[in-house]
């Protein structure tokens, strides 16, 4: 799989504003980009003072986040878990899979919006996007390098990257900060908002919904609770307050580890096997835990604690939940509308809804108001 990345111009997330003439080389203006331009709907894009996000970085950082020569045996890019055609997530996978072919326990989130994140993974772990990059391309399991000097001693030796780090940073060649900085610019630049509820809420257009998506609206900010954690402002709507809670999907599926799917697991570096839950029980590995939040924090109350997603694009995403665990937006609400898995520490604001099935198709259709425009689903794959 090799993504054309001159197949994004004319595509989906609103871009950002580079120079007036964008034909001119992007290294040649990038000091006059102002910032990343915030589409309908989102607020300005923060960045830190010391990695303002410029035309050459982020073309720089998007050459990075296709290549597959970055993973320790030239397979794995940052793209085959977060596929732009796919929303930057992977539709086929409960949970992702890496070098090798071995199954994270994870789904891989959208990167899309994700420089609005103040925290990032799915637990919070880590609060730049800048030092973010770092971690799959020295997992064992995600892009395989043993050290960042194995990346950095490769990227050095590329032809086709000679000048590009040192044009885009006054002269430094590629070190953990510069990749680290060019794939923070260039996912920084991947926002989306201006969907229909984005032309409803902030943009006069009372037409923009559908009555069905209008009583969806309302579930949401009242019966369902939803909006008491996917926020929306006066002026800009983040769809997350960025807080890690237990809606009971994490204690739901630690139950279920017991009968789990088989699992393809890792023998060599590139063998893998697929075993069951018996296999694994026979074997003597252990189910893969996932205690969320309380792995960072160690506190009691954020076992099974993840953050809370963004839900813009959220139609596109599929499946969902820190595990991927729920295949479709139907199956999500109807999780919400049961209270969730009624057990303890769970958030009080999941507890029974008791929607209507006006109000459940009114819910449904509304999230797929969510939908950016452009469509991220436009994004296209080619074979260069
Ligand atoms: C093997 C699949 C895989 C690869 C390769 C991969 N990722 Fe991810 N990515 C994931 C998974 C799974 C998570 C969630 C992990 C967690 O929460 O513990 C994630 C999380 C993230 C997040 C945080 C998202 C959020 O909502 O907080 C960012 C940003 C990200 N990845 C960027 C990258 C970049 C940049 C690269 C390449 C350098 C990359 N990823 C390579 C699977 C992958
Ligand atoms: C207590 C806060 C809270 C409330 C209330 C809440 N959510 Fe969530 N929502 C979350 C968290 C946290 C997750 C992620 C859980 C995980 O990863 O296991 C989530 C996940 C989701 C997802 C999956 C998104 C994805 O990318 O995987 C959807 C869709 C969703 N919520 C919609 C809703 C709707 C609709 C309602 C109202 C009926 C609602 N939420 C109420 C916190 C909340």
């Amino acid at each position: 799989m090799i993504f054309r990345r001159s197949s994004w111009n004319s595509s989906a997330v609103a871009r950002i504003g580079l120079c007036a003439a964008m034909l001119a080389p992007l290294a040649a203006c990038s000091d006059r980009i102002p910032s990343i331009k915030a589409p309908l709907g989102l607020p300005p894009v923060p960045f830190p003072a010391e990695d303002r996000p410029t035309g050459a970085k982020i073309s720089l950082g998007e050459k990075l986040f296709f290549d597959r020569r970055l993973s320790a045996n030239g397979t794995m890019s940052c793209a085959m878990c977060h596929v732009p055609e796919q929303a930057f997530t992977v539709n086929e996978l409960t949970t992702a899979v890496g070098i090798g072919g071995a199954s994270l326990r994870r789904n891989a989130p959208t990167v899309l919006n994700i420089g609005y994140h103040p925290q990032l993974f799915h637990d919070g772990r880590k609060q730049s996007l800048e030092a973010q990059a770092w971690e799959p391309l020295l997992a064992s399991d995600e892009m395989g390098n043993q050290s960042a000097d194995q990346v950095l001693d490769r990227l050095r030796g590329f032809a086709d990257y000679r000048g590009m780090f040192e044009a885009a940073f006054d002269g430094k060649a590629p070190n953990v900060a510069t990749v680290g900085q060019a794939l923070a610019s260039y996912q920084r630049s991947l926002v989306s908002g201006d969907s229909r509820f984005d032309r409803y809420r902030y943009g006069g257009e009372p037409a923009a919904l559908s009555d069905t998506e209008k009583i969806g609206y309302l579930v949401f900010l009242g019966k369902g609770r939803c909006a008491g954690c996917h926020l929306i402002g006066n002026t800009a709507a983040l769809f997350s307050d960025f807080q890690c809670h237990n809606t009971g999907i994490g204690n739901q599926a630690s139950r279920q580890s017991g009968q789990q799917q088989p699992v393809s697991v890792r023998l060599a570096a590139d063998q893998t096997a697929t075993l069951t839950a018996e296999d694994l029980k026979r074997l003597g590995v252990q189910p893969v835990s996932d205690l969320g939040r309380f792995e960072v924090t160690q506190q009691d109350a954020d076992r099974w604690a993840y953050k809370t997603p963004m839900l813009r694009n959220v139609e596109l995403t599929a499946p969902y939940m820190h595990d991927g665990s729920l295949p479709t937006l139907e199956a999500v609400i109807d999780y919400y509308d049961q209270g969730g898995s009624h057990v303890q520490g769970q958030s009080p604001l999941v507890a029974p809804i008791g929607m209507t099935p006006i109000e459940k198709r009114g819910l449904r259709a509304f999230l797929s108001t969510l939908t950016g425009n452009p469509s991220p689903a436009r994004y296209q794959r080619s074979d260069k």
